[in-house]
């Protein structure tokens, strides 16, 4: 085992500097320094993909985690607000452009949506210490999110297109979305309608548009409010993660079936459909242990549902929409991918479950130093899927 780390980390260093960027942008003179997630399909900057870098880069080179940081912070506007996908050395190529949620279709420089936000939780495994100016840009964002994506106060984000989840073409958006689903061509109508509406949840809300209060953003948005009680030592983060973390648990988690589902539209109508977000809430430290040890016991550990040979499956396998092999056209709707596995295996390990955590990385890591980093992984048996040299599942690096 310990060679075949020392070959997964030395390969993981391989693809992170493959795919590092620097250069100063044209429109504004901005400097920027990132990692792409892959070439030639991912060139520009996605918010939670460089989270996930830097944890890696942290590993190996911390001015590089850093770097991508703080160009995560010069991404978005004095407000607070941070982009989904940021276009440094390209704009969007015009083919995909009007499938980008910008303010203009042609010559944005980013979108303006959001991405799950997990900055705090990357700036504190892989940022400075005590660098008060990027904590207040880091709480303004956050701060940002409460005010413009909570409308109903409640403590739980909404998102504005499925997308804005990083779980683009999940099963779960099918029923909620219907013909403006992600991989639909109408889903460009459906990013109009947002650009009329300047993207404002509220007022999409007030329209009685589709939106979602999504589980796995505001996971994320928890362990972020965590993470800034910790480096400020001020106690009102932990109560604002507290009171998402509540949110959830009394409003997302379904009873009958022990998962938590994401809540759509003005009467917020539970999905009742089983993918990997209804058990991301195992990585909160807020969610009572009998409700983690249920997603463990009768989801993530039930042969059936979550375990597999290889990873954690997108989509629980007794989900009719369950789809292991590669789709060209759709993601999320069942391959493992590394960051799934990044999330929950923690919370497994904290929770004692140590033999199944390790059941879930050393497959992993085998068919990552088989097959190279790929964007995901076939559950039944491994096989590489999608874009190759993918930046995130070097995250492997910090499982092993
Ligand atoms: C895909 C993924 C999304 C990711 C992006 C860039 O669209 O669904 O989560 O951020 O690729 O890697």
């Amino acid at each position: 085992m310990a060679t075949e780390v020392t070959e997964l980390r030395a390969r993981a260093s391989g693809v992170l500097r493959e795919n590092w960027r620097t250069g100063v942008r044209r429109a504004d003179g901005l400097a920027y320094a990132y990692t792409c997630p892959s070439t030639p399909r991912y060139r520009h900057q996605w918010h939670w993909d460089s989270c996930f870098h830097a944890i890696a880069w942290s590993h190996f080179d911390r001015a590089r985690a850093e770097a991508e940081l703080r160009t995560l912070l010069r991404s978005g506007r004095p407000d607070g607000f941070l982009p989904h996908t940021v276009f440094w050395g390209w704009p969007a190529g015009w083919r995909r452009a009007p499938f980008y949620a910008t303010g203009r279709v042609l010559g944005a420089t980013h979108t303006e949506t959001i991405d799950p936000p997990l900055l705090a939780v990357a700036w504190e495994r892989a940022g400075p210490a005590g660098d008060v100016a990027a904590l207040e840009q880091i709480a303004a964002h956050l701060d940002w999110l409460a005010r413009e994506r909570d409308p109903d106060g409640d403590g739980l984000l909404s998102l504005i297109l499925p997308d804005e989840s990083g779980l683009d073409d999940s099963p779960k958006f099918d029923v909620v979305f219907g013909r403006y689903a992600h991989y639909k061509p109408s889903a460009a109508l459906l990013i109009e309608q947002c650009r009329r509406l300047g993207y404002s949840a509220r007022r999409i809300a007030a329209c009685g548009e589709l939106h979602v209060e999504e589980v796995l953003v505001n996971v994320a948005y928890a362990l972020s409010l965590h993470a800034m009680a910790r480096m400020t030592g001020e106690p009102s983060w932990a109560l604002r993660a507290a009171q998402t973390e509540r949110g959830l648990v009394w409003r997302s988690l379904d009873p009958a079936t022990g998962l938590f589902f994401d809540l759509a539209g003005p009467g917020e109508t539970p999905v009742r459909v089983s993918t990997w977000s209804c058990l991301a809430p195992l990585a909160l430290p807020g969610v009572p242990d009998d409700v983690k040890r249920r997603l463990v016991e009768e989801h993530l550990l039930d042969a059936r549902r979550y375990r597999a040979p290889v990873g954690i499956p997108s989509v629980s396998m007794e989900e009719p929409a369950y789809t292991p092999h590669f789709d060209r056209w759709r993601n999320w709707r069942g391959p493992s991918w590394v960051n799934t596995a990044w999330l929950l295996v923690p919370a497994l390990r904290a929770l004692g479950y140590e033999a199944d955590a390790e059941r879930i990385v050393a497959p992993l890591a085998r068919a990552a130093l088989r097959e190279g980093f790929r964007e995901y992984y076939d559950p039944r048996d491994g096989t590489g899927q999608a874009a190759k040299g993918f930046a995130w599942s070097t995250l492997l690096v910090d499982l092993v």
